[in-house]
């Protein structure tokens, strides 16, 4: 996570195959919105793929919304894939 002027982004977030599924995601995400508050920042933002609707339940379910999109931000295998931008106040939590 990058925290800069009361504002933060979540640059990555991943857990190790072998550990996904078990709640330790979840605890992660919520440690960086109560880091972000703690910072005194009033947004936090991540960006996600459009496919992975894991990630974006969970996001969703902390209390992010989307608030944009980024077209064709990610490449893949065939072309390229919108990324969803969302956005949260932490400060709030
Ligand atoms: C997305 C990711 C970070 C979630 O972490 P995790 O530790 O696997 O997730 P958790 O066990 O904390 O579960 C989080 C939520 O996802 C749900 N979930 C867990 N496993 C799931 C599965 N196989 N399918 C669908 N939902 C699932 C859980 O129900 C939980 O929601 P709940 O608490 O409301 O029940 C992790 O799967 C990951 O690293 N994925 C690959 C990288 C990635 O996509 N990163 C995000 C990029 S923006």
């Amino acid at each position: 996570m990058m925290i800069a002027a009361g504002e933060a982004s979540i640059l990555i977030l991943t857990i190790d195959k072998n550990s996904q599924g078990k709640g330790i995601g979840k605890q992660l995400l919520q440690h960086m919105i109560m880091q972000a508050g703690q910072s005194g920042c009033d947004t936090l933002l991540l960006e996600v793929r459009r496919s992975n609707h894991r990630a974006f339940n969970l996001y969703l379910n902390e209390g992010f919304s989307e608030i944009g999109v980024r077209r064709n931000y990610y490449p893949t295998n065939n072309g390229s894939e919108d990324a969803i931008v969302m956005a949260m106040d932490p400060s709030l939590y």
